[in-house]
């Protein structure tokens, strides 16, 4: 969706050079959450995105941690489900993991058994794609779970990192840079 809310939104981001090490610039989401304007608009095409998704989807879940702030909204539009997916050691219960390695280091994400059906059309939301790996991570978990890669949804999209060609499923971003 190439309108000009979107120019609007990109407007207000702020980014940080060197942040969280050398070398690495931080685009900080939390720069359109602080002005209820902007995230309301960004929450209402990120809805529009999810609505578009033909067959529809039958849940969403979020990658952890800025994928929490969209997904919910999300999820209470399309009125289906919203399930996590953490870093290692957050969830309770009978989990599913996966090792990955994203921008800064290897990690592990686990998501909880059964708690996503079955043959169910997921939307993975996170804020950023960067080199792909945390997104990748998080579409093999989906697929661990019985469950299938609708789509994956981001506010913002590294494009030099080109991660999205490290996604097995189809990425949609709002915002490249
Ligand atoms: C950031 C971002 C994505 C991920 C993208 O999260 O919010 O989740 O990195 O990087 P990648 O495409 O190279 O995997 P981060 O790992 O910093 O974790 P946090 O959200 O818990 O702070």
């Amino acid at each position: 969706a190439g309108d000009e809310r979107i120019a609007q939104i990109q407007e207000q981001l702020k980014s940080y050079p060197n942040f969280p090490k050398k070398g690495i610039l931080f685009w900080d989401i939390f720069s359109i959450l602080n002005k209820p304007d902007y995230y309301r608009l960004l929450r209402d095409i990120l809805v529009e995105e999810a609505k578009k998704i033909s067959p529809p989807i039958e849940c969403v879940a979020g990658l952890e941690a800025r994928g929490f702030l969209f997904g919910p909204l999300i999820s209470l539009e399309l009125n289906v489900p919203f399930v996590p997916i953490r870093k290692k050691g957050k969830l309770p219960g009978n989990l599913l993991s996966v090792c990955y390695s994203k921008e800064y280091g290897p990690d592990v994400l686990e998501i909880q058994e059964g708690s996503i059906e079955h043959g169910k059309r997921v939307l993975i939301i996170d804020d950023l794609l960067a080199t792909g790996g945390t997104m990748v991570a998080g579409c093999h978990l989906i697929k661990k779970a019985g469950a299938n890669v609708a789509a994956c949804l981001v506010v913002i999209e590294l494009e030099g990192l080109k991660g999205r060609d490290a996604v097995p499923d189809n990425v949609i971003s709002l915002i490249k840079l």
